[in-house]
């Protein structure tokens, strides 16, 4: 083992995950070390440079470990070790201490709603029939009308269809049926299960004694069921405003969730130097987000309302201040969040009519329909880059935002693999499109990927995606990556920026603007005419050229204030 402890470069500062900027690494995506058309930790850590010098503060990694992949490693078989086709555990430690030797944090991503259908408990529950102790790690029940023919309740799959797969007996006849909220191979395990408590806490264990300095919690609010399961019988989640307290969904955020991560929390405060969580949450509501934050639980959660808010001066500014509000009331900081590996990624989506947006989850799907000008797109992804990087807390930047990717729409759907696109035979064509490999160079095979003439990348890349590459971005001021790297290193050296406060300023409907002690603002323009900056502001950073000393429109900048 190489990486027990982290190195001094990241030992110091006690809150950093206050302030962070974290950048989500999807493994199978980010850079090919062996040429076999899928990412891997050696294509990372040939990556650390990269990282170091955009100015980023972590990475979080989505899983890595052994998996079937019937959805990109989220079906895991095997908590402790690494998928062979991501590398090895030495691969894996030395990422650990090299990102640490470089000032870079690294958080894990750890599934505990669900296993592989192929981890060795499941396996063991099929085998040991109905009622037997290894059916009691996952959730199985009988069927309902004749013969059990029918689910056991009326959950629905996240990826399509019942929530519920039947199984084949060891007599040869269909039997019960297991919960999976996601794929029929992500079974749903049972939280009230003694064994299930010990896996994770001995998993957490296991990666912080390797250095790891955190872990981002897949589907934080699915752990715990209902009881009973109950019908949701036309319960809408999230649930809306209003709804009183004691209503809740059988499988979202019930209110048994909390208990789990006080119990994670105190294993986390028993290490050095913070270990931290972020969890997953989709709640809708902030006070059920921020419920999650309390001193006891996680340390943060992603934002989803800022990300699913539409590019409009009101929705923006109404979710920012109810975000933190909610934040305050729990002493967290906030996070800003504008895409990952399951959303449309923000060029794409802020270049559809945002009047039209319907509000829910933000996948392509929900913006196929509409026009997109992906020159607006872009526009308004680089203000929203820096609106991001000012508030007040942490920031996420997904792989390939800092390059300015749009979403690949048209991805034949023989080649798309997110289980979403089986699940709904077709209807839904799934979240392939943000995940499409990086380029780094403006030629060869795969655009620098892999190595030129290996494997063709497990996704395909648009013939155009060279331009958007790191080589043809680095050293251009006008470019997204140089955009980024400006207003990182900025924030960084700004004591303003991060942990804090901000104050608005009122400068018209199209518009935000705030300020942040000492001396700084933020000026946001999201309407069609030109905004005046405020008197003897000086531009920090802009996400556009000014024009007469005014911001154009769907541009953003940041100001050292008279
Ligand atoms: C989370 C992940 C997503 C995955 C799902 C099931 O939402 O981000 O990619 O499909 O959980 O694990």
């Amino acid at each position: 083992m190489t990486a027990l402890l982290p190195a001094s470069s990241v030992a110091a500062d006690l809150d950093w995950w206050r302030h962070a900027v974290v950048y989500q690494i999807y493994p199978r995506s980010f850079a090919d070390s062996n040429g076999d058309g899928v990412g891997d930790i050696n294509g990372i850590r040939s990556r650390i440079g990269y990282l170091a010098g955009l100015g980023i503060d972590a990475i979080w990694i989505n899983p890595w470990y052994p998996s079937p992949m019937k959805d990109a490693g989220y079906d895991v078989s095997d908590y402790r070790a690494i998928e062979p086709v991501f590398g090895t555990m030495a691969d894996a430690e030395a990422l650990i201490a090299e990102a640490h030797a470089a000032g870079i944090r690294v958080i894990l991503d750890i599934v505990p709603n669900h296993t592989s259908d192929q981890h060795r408990w499941f396996i063991d529950a099929l085998a040991a029939g109905p009622g037997s102790p290894e059916r009691d790690r996952f959730i199985f029940r009988d069927g309902r009308g004749p013969g059990g023919d029918l689910p056991p309740n009326d959950w629905r799959s996240e990826f399509g269809g019942p929530a519920w797969t039947r199984v084949t007996e060891a007599d040869g006849r269909p039997g019960q049926w297991y919960l999976r909220l996601f794929a029929p191979e992500q079974p749903d395990v049972n939280w009230n299960h003694p064994d299930i408590h010990d896996e994770f806490t001995q998993t957490l264990r296991f990666w912080f004694d390797r250095g790891v300095d955190g872990f981002r919690i897949d589907v934080a609010h699915g752990l715990v069921k209902d009881g009973e399961l109950s019908d949701i019988d036309g319960l809408p989640f999230p649930l809306p405003d209003g709804t009183p307290e004691g209503v809740d969904h059988p499988h979202w955020d019930q209110p048994g969730v909390h208990d789990i991560f006080r119990t994670w929390r105190a294993v986390a405060d028993s290490y050095d130097g913070p270990r931290v969580f972020c969890g997953e949450i989709w709640v809708g509501r902030d006070h059920r987000l921020t419920a999650y934050l309390r001193p006891d639980e996680l340390h943060t959660a992603f934002n989803f309302n800022f990300l699913m808010a539409p590019w409009l001066a009101g929705p923006l500014r109404a979710t920012i201040t109810s975000t933190l509000a909610a934040h305050a009331a729990v002493g967290a900081p906030a996070t800003w969040v504008l895409g990952n590996h399951d959303v449309c990624r923000p060029v794409s989506r802020y270049a559809r009519p945002q009047e039209q947006v319907k509000p829910g989850f933000p996948s392509l799907q929900g913006y196929l329909a509409l026009p997109a000008d992906l020159e607006v797109g872009r526009r308004r992804a680089r203000a929203a880059a820096l609106l991001s990087l000012a508030l007040p807390g942490g920031a996420y930047v997904f792989e390939g935002e800092e390059l300015g990717l749009p979403e690949v729409e048209d991805i034949p759907l023989a080649a798309r693999q997110d289980p979403t696109v089986a699940g709904t035979n077709g209807e839904n064509i799934g979240r392939d499109g943000c995940r499409v490999p990086v380029p780094w160079t403006t030629g060869g095979s795969s655009f620098g990927f892999g190595p030129d003439g290996g494997d063709a990348p497990w996704l395909p890349q648009p013939a155009e995606w060279g331009a958007s590459s790191v080589e043809a971005e680095q050293g251009d001021p006008s470019s997204s990556l140089e955009l980024y790297r400006t207003a990182l290193a900025v924030r960084a050296a700004n004591p303003a920026l991060g942990d804090g406060e901000l104050t608005w300023v009122e400068a018209g409907p199209t518009a935000l603007a705030f300020t942040r002690e000492p001396g700084f603002g933020c000026w946001v323009n999201l309407g069609a005419e030109p905004l005046p900056l405020p008197a003897g502001a000086t531009v920090l950073v802009s996400s556009e050229p000014l024009v007469d000393g005014a911001l154009p429109a769907d541009t953003a900048a940041w100001l050292q204030l008279a």
